[in-house]
């Protein structure tokens, strides 16, 4: 992609039926991760998120605790959903809610715009529905629970918990009709769905051939009304999905709209079928542009299992952020799980890896260095040449990181900028600095390996910044560099043009964590 394009990226808006677990803080980290990459790529970047309020789900919540949908959504939205993301430091432009007038209006909107067109048509429904996952279930979803609660009874595969059996009149949406072109779409655009796993699985399914879908209720009104029948609400996926079109102005701001679409949908893989399949036959009807790329995330798993808040298997991300910070917190899941895959989260790997990775690889090649130039050169950076042996590394790094992020392999982006924070520690290991200063004749000298240090430096913080943000802020500011790290260019890491002093810093990046008595 060319510098200056527009970029725009989205997580899923989530239920707030519950509080967030590192699941969903892992999306939202990702997509802040490669939003912020491509704000420093100099690119035109949006990154949308927010929450899901309508529909079966919210409103029993709301119910069983005894208030209304609408005070239980605020109530979550506030205490639990934006907190989130200060706690996991995301730079999102805009947070929207599906109860907002600026949705709702262009979800009526968009209806009335298929329905006069044809797409739309009134119909019975009759079959199995699991308000766990807010979805019409076919048989082939449904298993027997052998022993336990619902001996006996049909349970959603995902959720476990007895599916109802609908009988409405609803409307439905003729997706069936664009079988064919969601297939040529897969082919003719080979990156639409990624990664290939989950590619592969929305053929298979399209293939096996399309229903048209039932996009109303009537037996409850927690939803918008469909414009042309109030006795019926919007189904609550139909709703959501808009959602990354009202938010950018949506038949009311169309330079907005212009500007931004079509995004990039970052989800996990259990709603990649909502986001491949449905969401771009209802933009293919509206006569829209469809997502530029729709990448299905793994899942992180406990104990093997999907971790999820039905099942009660969810941790806080404020456990984590408490004790290790937002930036590792960050690291740590975009860096141990290939993006893409499943992967199991354990306090072990994190405490090693924060350790090892963080403290020792790069906070401490950071304190070092920059101690050395205080005491060696009283904090003015040596204008000396620079070793070529780091900066063909820190060229070489630069370029194939961004490649890398491009892919979305943002795991081998941050294994690749890695290979430069490895090398700086061997280089200093190697020049030995500490007995280059013993030596009034090598003075020349260890001014090169110094500037070539902090020059490294320079270069790591620009590449990690999208990833650390606060402790390459902290770094950038150690080392004197020019104007505001966010502002640097990623795609050129390499040319970084440092300043002239280093000042102490006063923490390390990533202090000591004390093992806690327990
Ligand atoms: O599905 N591992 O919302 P939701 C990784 N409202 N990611 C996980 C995860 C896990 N164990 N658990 C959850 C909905 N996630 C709809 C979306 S979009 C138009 C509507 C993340 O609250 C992952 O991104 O159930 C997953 O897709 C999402 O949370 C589901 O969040
Ligand atoms: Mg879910």
């Amino acid at each position: 992609m060319a510098a200056g394009d527009s970029f725009y990226i989205t997580t899923p808006i989530f239920y707030v039926n519950d509080v967030p677990h590192i699941g969903h803080a892992y999306t939202e980290v990702a997509a802040d991760v490669l939003a912020r990459w491509h704000r420093q790529r100099g690119d035109d970047t949006w990154l949308l998120t927010g929450t899901d309020e309508h529909g079966q789900k919210i409103l029993r919540t709301a119910v069983a605790n005894d208030t209304t949908p609408q005070a239980w959504a605020d109530k979550l939205v506030e205490d639990a959903w934006k907190p989130l993301l200060q706690t996991i430091d995301i730079s999102n432009d805009d947070f929207i809610r599906t109860t907002e007038p600026r949705h709702e209006k262009a979800v009526a909107l968009f209806l009335q715009r298929l329905y006069d067109d044809g797409h739309i048509y009134s119909g019975e429904y009759e079959g199995y529905y699991c308000v766990g996952c807010e979805e019409y279930k076919q048989i082939d979803d449904l298993m027997e629970t052998p022993d336990g609660d619902y001996t006996g009874q049909l349970v959603c595969k995902i959720h476990g918990r007895p599916v109802e059996i609908l009988k409405e009149k609803n409307y439905f949406f003729r997706m069936s009709a664009f079988e064919d072109r969601l297939l040529d779409l897969y082919e003719n655009t080979p990156d639409f769905v990624q990664p290939s796993s989950v590619r592969n699985e929305i053929i298979q399914f399209v293939k096996q051939g399309l229903d048209d879908l039932s996009i109303s209720r009537s037996s409850f009104d927690w939803g918008i009304k469909v414009p042309w029948d109030d006795s019926h609400v919007v189904y609550v996926w139909f709703d959501a999905l808009l959602n990354y079109i009202t938010a950018v102005g949506y038949g009311a701001d169309d330079e907005q709209f212009e500007r931004r679409w079509p995004a990039v949908h970052l989800v996990g893989k259990d709603i990649a079928r909502f986001h491949a399949v449905i969401w771009p036959a209802m933009l293919m009807a509206a006569g829209l542009e469809v997502p530029r790329a729709v990448f299905g995330h793994g899942w992180l798993l406990v104990g093997g299992e999907k971790m999820s808040k039905s099942k009660l298997t969810g941790i806080a991300p404020s456990q984590i952020t408490d004790t290790f910070g937002s930036d590792a917190f960050r690291y740590y899941f975009l860096s141990a799980i290939t993006f893409g895959q499943d992967g199991s989260f354990s306090w072990e790997d994190l405490s090693a890896r924060y350790q090892a990775e963080l403290a020792n690889g790069f906070g401490n090649l950071a304190s070092r260095v920059i101690a050395m130039v205080i005491k060696y050169f009283d904090g003015s950076i040596p204008a000396a040449p620079l070793d070529d042996v780091i900066t063909s590394i820190e060229k070489r790094v630069t370029d194939a990181a961004n490649t890398q992020i491009d892919a979305f392999a943002i795991n081998e982006a941050l294994a690749t900028i890695w290979e430069l924070v490895d090398a700086l520690n061997g280089y200093i290991t190697d020049t030995e600095p500490w007995a280059l200063a013993k030596d009034p004749a090598q003075r020349g000298r260890l001014e090169s390996v110094l500037a070539t240090a902090v020059h490294g430096l320079g270069t790591l913080a620009v590449l990690l910044a999208p990833v650390l943000p606060k402790a390459t802020a902290r770094l950038w500011e150690a080392i004197g560099g020019n104007g505001v790290l966010e502002s640097q260019r990623i795609d050129r890491a390499w040319e970084f043009d440092g300043g002239s002093r280093v000042s102490a810093l006063e923490a390390s990046l990533f202090p000591r964590i004390e093992a806690e008595a327990d």
